[in-house]
């Protein structure tokens, strides 16, 4: 028996590892990607050999370009937030862990994979139902559902009855949970868990407060092509390294933080602080190329459907057919969506102020107030205000004046 444990190389997967030798002594493969998490992957390899995994099943991958043009990038093209709010920095980045997991799998022959996540949370259905979604007769190890060791004490306990290193910071309880890729970084529980206490400031790890932030403007143009951002002051970038630029042009402005208390998908309220410095300045320039480049009722269309791509993305079902279907028609949309927009970055604002594009839809020859010569007869208004007036006139009439039911 063989199993591919997505593994981080910190504590809890490392416990996780040892767990699965022990327990369900089978042969362990370990995954470790980097998704512009910001830590280096040299001590996972370490730690795993440490721990007795063969080297031909340590598996690190650098994932990041994948990352941002295949799952970041799609789902920004739709402008998605849960609850109106949440970029989905985390949700986003479980499909793309599953997917590299279940490969290393069908590879390895490995008939189970294991994940370090909670019974309570999203991130244990995002990963199982991208599994189940990808190879249906996959076995599906979830420790934290499974095992005694439910405080830390007894983590600690049998990390050092199995002679696992333990970072000295590590022994004790940390503050709080923190998940992090190029695109955001999470932090929930523990000392976060009250939503009327307002988080420490320690709690943000890659942006200044933007009461910190300089007394000074930055001026950035972003260009796009079909939806996606290609370049930064006339400099073409890749994927990630276009995001990691926008993530160090919002540290430094106090651009992306947010406090939130959400709806988890398996029922209860939980209270997130998440910063997505770039994902926030890429949100407010996308739909200001938009706004000139997409039609009205496409827009509003796309816009409409937004809530629900979002919370497929947040639910989990990246790889289902309705989210296949939604990206089809976003992905349609976009088409047009290439330009250039201009934006001031100040004091934790993200400030639009100029957008152009070859395939914009904006007529000055008609939206102007000054003389128009003809392009738009005034007069035509008269009976496109008339015959959408007809029903509430006949309702007024009726005796149902000013809407009344
Ligand atoms: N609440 C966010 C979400 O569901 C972030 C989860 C963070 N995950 C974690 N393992 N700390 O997408
Ligand atoms: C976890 O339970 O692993 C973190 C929280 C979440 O997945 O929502």
């Amino acid at each position: 028996k063989k199993v591919v444990l997505a593994y981080s190389g910190g504590l809890d997967t490392s416990v996780i590892l040892k767990w699965l030798q022990t327990t369900y002594r089978c042969e362990v493969v370990t995954f470790t990607a980097d998704l512009g998490q910001g830590e280096e992957l040299g001590p996972a390899r370490d730690k795993a050999l440490l721990l007795g995994i063969k080297p031909e099943n340590i598996y690190i991958d650098d994932l990041r370009e994948t990352f941002v043009k295949d799952f970041v990038f799609p789902m920004f093209r739709a402008n998605a937030l849960y609850e109106g709010m949440y970029l989905l920095g985390t949700s986003i980045a479980r499909p793309l862990i599953s997917q590299r997991q279940i490969e290393i799998a069908e590879k390895v022959g490995a008939d189970a994979v294991a994940h370090g996540a909670t019974g309570k949370g999203n991130d244990q259905v995002r990963f199982e139902l991208s599994y189940y979604a990808l190879k249906p007769d996959i076995k599906i190890i979830a420790p934290w559902r499974e095992w005694e060791l439910t405080s830390r004490t007894a983590l600690i306990a049998f990390a050092e009855e199995h002679q696992i290193p333990i970072a000295k910071d590590k022994r004790g309880e940390s503050p709080f949970s923190v998940d992090a890729n190029l695109l955001h970084s999470s932090s929930e529980g523990k000392i976060l868990e009250e939503p009327w206490d307002a988080p420490d400031e320690m709690v943000w790890q890659r942006t200044i407060s933007p009461m910190d932030a300089k007394d000074e403007v930055t001026e950035i143009t972003i260009e796009f092509e079909r939806g996606d951002a290609v370049g930064i002051n006339g400099e073409r970038l890749s994927p990630a390294t276009l995001l990691t630029k926008l993530n160090a042009l919002g540290k430094e402005n106090g651009i992306g933080r947010l406090d939130l208390v959400e709806n988890r998908f398996v029922g209860m309220k939980s209270r997130g602080c998440y910063e997505t410095p770039g994902g926030t300045i890429l949100y407010v320039a996308h739909r200001a190329m938009e706004s000139i480049t997409l039609d009205r009722e496409a827009a509003h269309l796309k816009d409409s459907l937004m809530p629900r791509y979002a919370e497929i993305i947040y639910n989990g079902f990246w790889f289902a057919p309705e989210r296949r279907m939604l990206q089809a028609m976003i992905d349609e949309s976009q088409k047009s969506v290439t330009g250039t927009v201009r934006l001031k970055l100040y004091k934790g604002n993200t400030i639009v102020t100029g957008r152009q594009s070859p395939h914009s839809l904006y007529s000055m020859k008609h939206v102007t107030f000054e003389d128009d010569q003809g392009a738009y007869d005034q007069f035509d208004a008269q009976g496109f205000i008339k015959l959408n007036a007809l029903r509430l006139r006949l309702g007024g009439m009726a005796g149902r004046k000013g809407g009344a039911l």
